[in-house]
């Protein structure tokens, strides 16, 4: 079992630690903020993530899992380093290094001899030659292991993964990297440092694409009264397509896709290299935000001055209490943009500061006096509202349901109105 030493108690962080600390290995979770640690060493989690709270219960417990806030007792012993702090995106699309290079350089003299600094956030290629220069120590070495977990799926994703990868100068370091996850059983890549850089950004920049495409069929099937869902259960049953990620919905967002495409796309271009499906695919995703707008706005006769919408779900997807570069934000932007009040309610959001929206404790109080309801998150728990109650309290009751969570025909007894493409006929 191994030393491990984890920069960062943010989302990756925080996984990254309790994951590796679950595999048996002794972890110290850093974090800079000693009050972020303090909340961690109580057993608390600062995040939402199914399933990860009982896990930092069990190794804090075994003691596989330590937390400081002093950097040099992270850091002294250990003989891989992680480092999973925040590559924020700069105003031109690129990634912004500034942390993951000042955690090379605050760490580099404690460093032990033949200790291995790992890079966990997504960097553009490139980067670890720039953490290299950053530590400046011929007796340390750099790879990257980029992480595929997705919120909400996290501790499963972890478990499970269908792949892990590393990238170093040789295969002797990427593999004494590869050997901290050999409980793991899946297919594990050995390679370069640019190659597993670039596999990061090259996977959620398709996943990107694929929903963008996804949205845009959905949109397509509802203009000639196809079953978008039939649809694309009937494409996704070919294997070569696959029959994951392609749930239609307002859009794709989180703290993952919007930078990642745009990173990408700026890499690309700093090496003179297009990559026009990736800037269509962005420009999609804007269009699939500026559809919902348009739906509900047609549904309430062309305007939205003086109208209220319910919404719910604030969070980019369900099961996490991330709104980040949440679609459902960027709709009610627009939304209110265009002369609407909003009150959304989200079972994991209570307060997002934005003029013209207003948090609502319950289903029900987001409803109350609201001409159009639009369902923008996929959580579970919105199956189960009572349609009843909730078109009782609103005084319309158009209802746009993005994700098809509601059972459509319940709600259509119970009066609501799901509006087709107003501008489109069907054939
Ligand atoms: C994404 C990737 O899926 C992970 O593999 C990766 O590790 C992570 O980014 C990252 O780079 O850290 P995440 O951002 O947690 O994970 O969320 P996803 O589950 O991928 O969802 C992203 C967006 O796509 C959400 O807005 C979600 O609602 C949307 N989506 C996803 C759909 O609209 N339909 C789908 O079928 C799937």
């Amino acid at each position: 079992m191994s030393k491990i030493a984890v920069i960062g108690t943010g989302y990756v962080g925080l996984t990254t630690s309790i994951g590796l600390a679950s595999l048996g290995h002794q972890v110290v979770g850093y974090d800079v903020d000693p009050a972020k640690v303090e909340v961690l060493q109580a057993g608390k989690l600062p995040i939402h993530e199914p399933g990860l709270g009982e896990i930092l219960g069990d190794v804090l417990k075994s003691g596989n899992l330590k937390t400081t806030s002093v950097l040099s007792e992270a850091v002294t012993d250990a003989d891989f380093i992680f480092t999973c702090v925040p590559t924020p995106q700069d105003e031109d699309g690129s990634a912004d290094l500034s942390y993951v290079i000042s955690a090379s350089t605050a760490m580099k003299d404690f460093l032990k001899a033949g200790a291995v600094v790992v890079t966990k956030s997504t960097v553009p290629v490139g980067s670890a030659q720039i953490v290299e220069d950053a530590i400046g120590r011929s007796d340390v070495e750099v790879a990257s292991n980029p992480e595929f977990l997705r919120e909400g799926a996290a501790v499963y994703d972890f478990q499970n993964p269908d792949r892990i990868v590393v990238g170093a100068r040789s295969n002797e370091v990427a593999q004494s990297v590869m050997d901290l996850y050999s409980k793991i059983d899946c297919p594990k890549v050995l390679t370069s440092q640019a190659t597993a850089e670039l596999i990061k950004y090259a996977s959620n920049s398709f996943l990107a694409i694929k929903l963008s495409y996804v949205n845009d069929i959905a949109a397509l099937c509802e203009a000639v009264g196809a079953d978008s869902h039939e649809v694309l259960h009937g494409m996704g049953l070919d294997t070569r397509i696959g029959n994951r990620f392609l749930e239609p919905g307002p859009g794709w967002g989180g703290s993952c896709f919007p930078k990642d495409t745009k990173a990408l796309e700026s890499i690309a271009n700093s090496f003179g290299i297009e990559l026009p499906l990736i800037t269509t695919a962005i420009a999609s995703n804007e269009a699939a935000h500026k559809r919902v707008a348009d739906r509900v706005m047609n549904s309430l006769g062309g305007s939205l001055v003086g109208k209220t919408i319910a919404v719910f779900g604030l969070t980019f997807k369900a099961n996490t209490d991330d709104t980040r570069e949440s679609p459902s934000i960027a709709v009610i932007e627009r939304l209110i943009g265009r002369g609407g009040k909003v009150v959304a309610f989200d079972p994991m959001v209570s307060d997002y500061k934005l003029a013209g929206l207003t948090v609502a404790a319950s289903p029900a109080e987001a409803a109350s006096g609201a001409d159009a309801l639009v369902v923008l998150t996929e959580w579970a728990e919105f199956k189960s509202i009572d349609a009843k109650e909730i078109l009782a309290a609103m005084s319309g009751n158009v209802v746009v349901d993005t994700r098809k969570v509601l059972d459509q025909s319940v709600w259509t007894e119970a009066g609501a109105n799901f509006p087709t493409n107003p501008t489109t006929k069907a054939v």
